[in-house]
């Protein structure tokens, strides 16, 4: 990635660090929330004590689901903020994941490393997804599963945006405070690089997943997840978070 593109990014998730979790949709906010993920991550990742790499880690959110399962995981990302922020929670939770530094385009693994290369609401910042996706593809093993977790946050339909619009007014006046103070964070020079800002949907995963050269592609909407991450908001931030998440995966072949 062009270096002061990335430094930009970087930057910006550094700054973000100590507060990212406490958004809804990104840190755990209730145990029913916890159990959904880890069925959801149960069904699609497999049992057993596999290999894998969350690639966009930021606070660790997936690598320590999927230790805590027994995986071995590990984790990179471009912001060392974020990453320290992972690290603490690992150690926390007495888990052990691989966390390093790195770029998604140009992973700091060997070919054919792990089992499975999973990521969740990475695409829209990524400048180059189509490269980005053939770089996790060389780090899979034959017959490793890569697996995408996104939403499209910028919803085309207007139900969705009024039904935001009405959540981030009652978030301004129940708490007096800018809910969209991170809205704009990466401001227009950095946002008009990246092809999937907004959020990514089945319909634009599903083609570079099949472009990398995966097979068996196929969509789960991850209903459980978010019906459990609703029941745990209050109505101005399930207004707010209305629009639809999905888990993509396909299979490197053999
Ligand atoms: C929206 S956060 C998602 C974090 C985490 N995956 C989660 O689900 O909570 C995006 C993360 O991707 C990281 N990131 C952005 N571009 C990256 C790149 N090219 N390589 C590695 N990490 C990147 C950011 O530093 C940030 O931690």
């Amino acid at each position: 990635m062009n270096m002061a593109l990335q430094d930009k990014i970087t930057r910006c998730w550094d700054e973000r660090s100590a507060v990212y979790d406490n958004q809804y949709g990104h840190g755990l906010k209730s145990e029913e929330e916890k159990i959904a993920w880890q069925e959801t991550l149960k069904e699609s990742v497999g049992a057993g004590s596999l290999r894998i790499l969350d690639v966009g880690t930021g606070t660790g959110f997936l690598a320590l689901l999927l230790a805590e399962l027994g995986h071995r995981c590990s984790g990179v990302d471009l912001s060392q903020e974020m990453l320290q922020q992972a690290q603490k929670k690992a150690r926390q939770a007495g888990l052990k994941i691989d966390f390093r530094s790195g770029d998604a385009e140009n992973l700091p693994f060997k070919d054919s490393s792990f089992d499975v290369v999973i990521n969740r609401h990475l695409l829209w910042t990524l400048p180059r997804p189509e490269a980005a996706l053939r770089e996790w593809v060389r780090a899979l093993k034959p017959g490793g599963r890569l697996i995408i977790i996104d939403g499209r946050w910028a919803a085309p339909d207007i139900s969705t945006k009024v039904k935001r619009l009405a959540g981030n007014c009652l978030i301004a006046l129940a708490e007096r405070r800018n809910p969209w103070k991170w809205k704009g964070h990466y401001g227009k020079e950095i946002q008009k690089q990246l092809p999937f800002m907004g959020g990514a949907g089945p319909d634009k995963i599903v083609p570079l997943l099949e472009a990398a050269g995966l097979t068996d592609v196929s969509i789960q909407p991850l209903t459980r997840v978010m019906e459990a991450q609703k029941a745990a908001m209050p109505l101005r931030y399930r207004l707010v978070y209305a629009h639809r998440r999905y888990l993509v995966t396909g299979r490197k072949p053999e």
